[in-house]
């Protein structure tokens, strides 16, 4: 099995999860894209009767496409469930996410979600964090200057750029400044340090967010409750 066949048997697992009624978090990224897939198919030949909140322009006009109803976050009271892929995830679940630059939207829906399912390949799980750049999203205002502190404090930051040379820019307008750590052995001690630099909106560590994990093995997917 590949990691594409892998991404699409924790999707469909995924989607067993969603029961009438509910109010579902739809992440973002190709493994999350699979999962949406599914609970497509699912109000296409079941009837179900679910509201998705996104958690990027992306999946919205996915799940549109696909005649799942969407609500944005300010509109709902609560989410029942969120599924959404993970770019690393480490022996006690925490993780890091952002590659697709949409973990700030994606850790507000996360935060705001009852439970929270998250579905990765098996290349996805590590020892430690820290091989993947960590995400972190900052104000461009001042941006240097936290590139400038992170440097001083040891590390090895690049502000993401598009395909023209450019800043890439978030949903929100800002900066993300991939931060090249190589082992993240206190991910929490990291999280209260960059979240305490003024100009850092968000950074990609998710401490404690999931509930459930999903991993895709060749033999069949792993479902492990935290
Ligand atoms: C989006 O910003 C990310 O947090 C994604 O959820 C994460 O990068 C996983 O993406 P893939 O499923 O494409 O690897």
């Amino acid at each position: 099995m590949n990691q594409i066949e892998l991404k699409k048997q924790v999707g469909e697992r995924a989607a067993q999860y969603v029961e009438d009624g509910m109010i579902v978090g739809l992440g973002t990224g190709s493994t999350a894209e699979f999962f949406v897939a599914a609970l497509g198919e699912r109000v296409k030949n079941e009837g179900l009767n679910i509201v998705g909140v996104p958690t990027s322009d992306r999946t919205r006009n996915q799940a549109t496409a696909l005649g799942i109803k969407i609500k944005n976050i300010d509109d709902v009271d609560y989410i029942d469930l969120t599924v959404d892929g993970a770019d690393e995830v480490d022996e006690n679940f925490q993780g890091i996410k952002g590659g697709g630059a949409a973990h700030l939207w994606e850790k507000i829906v996360s935060s705001n979600s009852k439970r929270n399912i998250w579905i990765v390949d098996n290349s996805k799980m590590v020892k430690t964090l820290g091989a993947f750049p960590l995400p972190i999203e900052v104000i461009p205002f001042g941006s240097k200057h936290v590139v400038d502190k992170l440097i001083a404090a040891g590390y090895k930051p690049k502000i993401r750029r598009d395909e023209n040379g450019n800043p890439k820019l978030t949903h929100f307008h800002n900066y993300i400044i991939d931060l090249q750590v190589d082992s993240i052995p206190d991910p929490k001690q990291l999280g209260t340090e960059l979240i305490n630099m003024v100009g850092v909106v968000e950074h990609g560590l998710f401490l404690d967010h999931v509930n459930t994990l999903i991993i895709g093995r060749p033999e069949g997917p792993q479902v492990i409750d935290n």
